[in-house]
């Protein structure tokens, strides 16, 4: 998802390395484009930008001797307008006195541009970010000083943005949160503004968090903060962040995504530790324990904890739970949800916009909103009733890895919990992990030459290896661009089975209490000439029956089928990997989703 930054300080310098830095410290998000745009003492606007990676762009277009006093970055996910030259950001308004850069969508874009266009404007492109800018213009150009016209051009933009501004002659950037995010930082030199805290925290560490409504006007020496409805001045208090952002370092991984898959024994443990001393637990069982329904909602590897927890629960504490992708539950579930109904809402972000808007929507039928968040101070977590952190620091490569270990070890805890197991047998899970990781790379990578000439496969998985299963193969389309299809495995005979040819690969996902099932859909494939890998324990019936085994080694059944996620995240990765592409970064993906 899109990212902006702008810098504004009291003496003009060379300000190109600082905003090559915050750039590539938002790409985590996901993007296509990048620009940036300077202003010098003489209030020449240096603007440049391309379709691109940050550092092709860059240094194409020399961005590291830009220089000025400000300077805006952005980096573009597309959502209006393709990728390109001209809908890269930041724009100008018609005569290039004002330059601005956008987050979020504004879903009137369309609209916007043929009243803009009306009016006699330049519109030089068909993104979203551009009609920010005109929008201020909208208003400058009937009288109103920067300030105010910033103010009101909010209520021409609708959707959810945040977006920052300069103009010529001011040494002032403006920057407005709509349901986008916005966190401020206050330097020595002068000051910040960022989508996100992780691009702000090479530059400092004291910080302010921008609401929603708000708008605030960074000048060199100060920043105000003030409500957007009627310009009352916000006083908040600055806050200083003590997080590491070692964590956000590829600390000698060639990838963010390897390096998060390795770090899953340690954040699992951290969990742990934090379950057990969690005051919140008990509140989270007690609204658990007495709600009518309840619902785990999430979208994506976070809909499949939810997937992976709803069995937990009917399992471990025999508490029935509805586990449903969150634009579905609006459809399903929140015509007949009432206050006695509880959602779970799970998401690594916390920003994903369909989970913030079934949030919404359920808080207004007066449902109890619980979160599983791993972003602090994201939507979700303000949003929520009362939420539990899952631990597991910055996720940076969008293809989720720990954030679904954690986000479904939380539901295993919970679950094991609420049925009077003894939780303390989950802390030998963190172990299971490090063993896995250690023993299955090999044989992982020796799978990679059985299905590399495949560009479609299945990946099967039953009761509780289902969510695993899911998950699995979302990541394999997610980092090869492969349709690697996650299914029920006593479904793959009602219609898939016809796929099947010689040496066809299909995956198995199996628990040890499953055995017995997975047998017959093994067979059904290899009898056909299908190649049968198979993610289990070192089973001779299994090994019989199938080409390749990869083993986990042994650990307690209650958390065999989650420990079983990681070859497959594993071999999507390498997968990935020897494909040519880059798994932290797959093509059109952004890591957080704030569009419908
Ligand atoms: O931030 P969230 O957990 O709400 O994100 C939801 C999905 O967009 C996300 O899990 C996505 O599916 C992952 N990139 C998959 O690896």
């Amino acid at each position: 998802m899109c990212g902006i930054f702008g810098i504004i300080n009291q003496n003009e310098k060379i300000l190109g390395p600082t905003l090559i830095e915050a750039c590539k410290r938002l790409s985590y998000r996901g993007y296509d484009s990048v620009g940036c745009a300077t202003m010098d003492e003489k209030w020449t606007i240096d603007l440049r930008k391309d379709a691109g990676k940050v550092e092709e762009v860059s240094q194409k277009l020399l961005f590291s001797e830009m220089k000025g006093f400000s300077g805006i970055a952005q980096l573009r996910w597309a959502t209006f307008g393709a990728p390109s030259q001209v809908n890269a950001q930041p724009h100008f308004d018609s005569a290039k006195e004002l330059f601005g850069a956008h987050n979020g969508n504004v879903v009137n874009n369309i609209q916007l541009r043929e009243m803009f266009l009306k009016e006699g404007m330049t519109v030089r492109s068909t993104n979203d970010g551009e009609s920010c800018v005109h929008s201020v213009e909208y208003f400058i150009k009937r009288g109103f000083e920067t300030e105010e016209a910033v103010r009101r051009a909010t209520t021409l933009l609708e959707g959810d943005y945040a977006f920052l501004l300069a103009r010529k002659g001011e040494k002032k950037i403006y920057a407005v949160k709509k349901g986008s995010g916005l966190v401020i930082g206050i330097g020595e030199d002068g000051n910040y503004v960022s989508s996100d805290l992780p691009s702000l925290l090479f530059l400092t560490r004291k910080i302010i968090r921008v609401e929603d409504g708000e708008m605030a006007i960074l000048e060199p020496s100060k920043v105000t903060i003030k409500k957007i409805e009627d310009g009352s001045i916000v006083k908040r208090e600055v806050e200083k962040i003590e997080e590491e952002m070692e964590s956000a370092k590829k600390g000698g991984f060639s990838h963010f995504m390897l390096k998060e898959i390795y770090e899953q024994p340690k954040v699992a443990m951290d969990l742990l530790h934090l379950l057990n001393a969690s005051p919140i637990i008990e509140k989270f069982i007690e609204k658990l324990s007495n709600a009518r329904n309840i619902y785990f909602i999430g979208c994506g590897t976070s809909y499949h904890a939810c997937l992976f927890g709803a069995v937990a629960f009917a399992q471990y504490s025999k508490i029935p739970v509805i586990p449903i992708l969150a634009p579905q539950f609006i459809a399903q579930y929140l015509p007949t949800a009432s206050q006695r109904d509880i959602g779970v809402f799970v998401s690594q972000s916390g920003e994903t916009k369909d989970v913030l808007r079934a949030l919404e929507l359920a808080k207004e039928k007066k449902m109890q909103a619980l979160g599983l968040v791993n972003v602090l101070g994201s939507s979700l977590m303000k949003m929520s009733d009362f939420y539990l952190p899952l631990a597991c620091g910055y996720e940076i490569s969008v293809p989720a890895t720990k954030t679904f270990i954690n986000q479904s070890l939380t539901f295993l805890y919970l679950a094991a919990k609420m049925g009077g197991m003894d939780t303390s047998l989950l802390m030998d899970f963190p172990k299971a992990i490090q063993e896995t990781l250690s023993k299955s790379e090999k044989t992982v990578r020796e799978v990679i030459p059985i299905i590399k000439n495949y560009d479609e496969y299945y990946c099967l998985g039953y009761g509780f290896t289902y969510p695993i299963a899911l998950e699995g193969a979302l990541k394999i389309k997610e980092v090869t661009y492969c349709h690697c299809e996650g299914m029920l495995s006593t479904e793959f005979k009602h219609g898939p089975l016809s796929s099947v040819r010689e040496n066809y690969p299909i995956i198995f996902v199996v628990s040890k209490t499953d055995i017995p099932v997975a047998l017959s859909g093994i067979n059904e494939v290899s009898c056909r000439g299908g190649t049968t890998i198979v993610i289990s324990t070192e089973d001779e019936r299994l090994k019989l029956n199938s080409k390749k085994i990869i083993a986990i080694p042994p650990c307690n059944d209650l958390f065999f089928s989650l420990v079983s996620v990681v070859p497959l995240q594993l071999l999507a990765y390498y997968s990935s990997v020897e494909k040519g592409y880059d798994p932290d970064f797959p093509r059109n993906l952004s890591k957080t989703l704030t569009v419908d």
